[in-house]
């Protein structure tokens, strides 16, 4: 279901080394940039909408350096949240010190919950990386407890601004980056993107139900009027969607 044609032969430990490098500067990008302040107000506000009156236990997989971790376990929840990246777990936890987060170093495929059972799990911009997203999937179904939600925001593969990303990225690739500089680096990383209804499928498959979904200019953010017109179905580069285990 999902487009494997954009499958790269990178091997994990790349993608690792490749969100290594990353980790001093995630969190401030959310401050400093533009684009991830945006996405960070669209999905924490999703989240605000979704979530129930008392909050319960929440994992945060592929959490970065524990942005989204710190926002649910400020209001209530408890966040066990883990990543593949060494160094963005080292860089969460000293950015998480007056929170008891439990922060792992592990991947979708090696965490191991010993028995405990969620009522949220968030999967941001994480599953488009992974090596088997069906594998991933089928974790988060037995992690979740009955009726619990899986947030899960991706590339979209429907979205005009995401093809653009896509051709950009091709024309650095085939300049050998005399074009268009470090433009698109993550691109190299990504194994995958989806249409909205190509996810729904796949997550229909393993007892999982759309209830929600929100779209992301990615890319673009300004002018802040052309927003309502770019975060739409065939304009937006991601979106981000809530699935409740059936
Ligand atoms: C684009 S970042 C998103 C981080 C965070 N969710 C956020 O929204 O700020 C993707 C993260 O997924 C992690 N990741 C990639 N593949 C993973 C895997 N198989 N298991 C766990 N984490 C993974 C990367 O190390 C990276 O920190």
């Amino acid at each position: 279901m999902t487009d494997r044609s954009q499958t790269s032969m990178t091997d994990r430990s790349q993608i690792s080394e490749f969100f290594d490098s990353e980790a001093g500067q995630w969190s401030e990008r959310y401050a400093r940039d533009p684009r991830f302040a945006r996405r960070f107000e669209k999905i924490a506000s999703l989240l605000d909408r979704i979530a129930p009156s008392v909050p319960g236990r929440a994992l945060d997989a592929g959490c970065g350096t524990g942005v989204f971790s710190r926002y649910l376990a400020a209001r209530g929840w408890d966040v066990t949240a883990f990543d593949a990246s060494q160094e963005m777990i080292e860089t969460a936890i000293a950015s998480s010190q007056n929170f008891s987060i439990e922060f792992i170093q592990a991947t979708d495929q090696s965490y191991e919950s010993h028995g405990q059972t969620f009522n949220l799990i968030l999967s941001l911009s994480a599953l488009e990386y992974v090596e088997d997203d069906e594998a991933a999937i089928q974790k988060f179904y037995q992690l979740l407890k009955p009726g619990g939600l899986l947030v899960v925001s991706v590339p979209n593969k429907a979205g005009m601004l995401r093809k653009m990303e896509g051709m950009v990225f091709g024309i650095r690739t085939a300049s050998c980056d005399r074009l268009f500089g470090k433009r698109g680096e993550y691109l190299k990383f990504q194994k995958r993107q989806y249409t909205p209804l190509e996810l729904d499928i796949l997550m229909r498959q393993h007892g999982m139900k759309k209830k929600r979904c929100i779209f992301l200019s990615g890319g673009l953010v300004r002018p802040r009027w052309l927003l309502p017109f770019l975060e739409r179905r065939w304009w937006a580069a991601m979106y981000c969607a809530v699935y409740e285990k059936k």
